[in-house]
């Protein structure tokens, strides 16, 4: 695996790869690498020839009050990892590759980085449009991969690339769970034993809203059982019932439905969502 910090460099061998018509995928992560992460670096190897896995910590999406200096930085155990799979290169810049000159740009996020996670985190997705605009414009991928437990930041992508013409395909990953079914975050690592214990909990309550729903429940009386069980055990921020091709409410013709929440558990912010189909629409 071949591991660069700077552009220079990356963008040379990128070429040479463009060169002999091989396809690029890139996977943007944080490090702090689980299998979650190794799920999406298998999607971009069955999509593409050469894999480019980066990673860095991006300033820009995290409020001053939030874990920014504490996030967890783990490079050289994220470097074996990836030396042990398929990784072509990996894409380690520093901040001024990034943001040269400590520039940054602006990125109109649309009514996407206003609601939901956008209302507590409201300069988040501009500081994620930020730097996957300026990863796309470094590595020009062929592909994108991103998982599908950010899923709110997955349709931010999917328009942005569309709005500016950006040429990259994105491809969507399924949520990965730990056995007991607490969607894999680098998160999950700030928890408590105790916390750790109570979190798939999270993650049934949305499977029981689904099942209520499926049954006949309506969408309202069933998203407010849903905060009032969630209440008993997390600090719920929201939960929502919407339509999952663009996060709207759903109408009588919605298909594809999605649950959609973020919780805190002793301030730790967990975030998870369920797709589903309505089989009566
Ligand atoms: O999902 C993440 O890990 C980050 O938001 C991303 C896409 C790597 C941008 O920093």
């Amino acid at each position: 695996m071949h591991i660069f910090e700077q552009i220079g460099p990356l963008e040379e061998y990128l070429n040479s790869c463009r060169e002999d018509a091989l396809s690029i995928a890139l996977v943007p992560t944080m490090g702090g690498l689980h299998e979650g992460h190794l799920k999406l670096i298998d999607k971009a190897n069955e999509c593409s020839d050469m894999v480019v896995v980066s990673v860095f910590v991006n300033p820009t999406q995290f409020a001053e009050n939030e874990d920014f200096e504490s996030y967890p930085k783990t490079l050289s155990e994220d470097k074996k990892l990836l030396e042990a799979i398929k990784v072509d290169a990996m894409f380690v810049p520093l901040d001024n590759e990034i943001y040269p000159d400590g520039s940054s740009q602006d990125y109109d996020v649309g009514e996407m980085g206003n609601i939901l996670c956008g209302i507590s985190r409201p300069i988040h997705f501009n500081g994620v449009a930020q730097v996957v605009a300026r990863l796309f414009d470094i590595v020009k991928p062929d592909y994108s991969v991103f998982g599908e437990k950010d899923y709110q930041q997955l349709l931010m992508i999917n328009s942005l690339v569309e709005r500016l013409g950006i040429k990259t395909t994105i491809v969507s990953v399924p949520t990965v769970r730990e056995s007991d079914g607490l969607a894999m975050s680098t998160r999950n690592n700030y928890l408590s034993p105790e916390d750790r214990t109570n979190a798939p909990l999270f993650y049934h309550q949305l499977v029981a809203t689904k099942e209520a729903i499926q049954s006949g429940t309506d969408i309202s009386s069933a998203t407010e059982q849903a905060v009032d069980a969630l209440s008993t055990v997390f600090d719920v921020e929201y939960v929502k019932v919407l339509n999952a091709n663009n996060l709207t409410q759903i109408t009588t013709s919605s298909r594809e439905i999605i649950i959609i929440s973020a919780v805190r558990l002793s301030e730790i912010r967990l975030i998870d969502n369920i797709v589903f189909r309505r089989s009566n629409v």
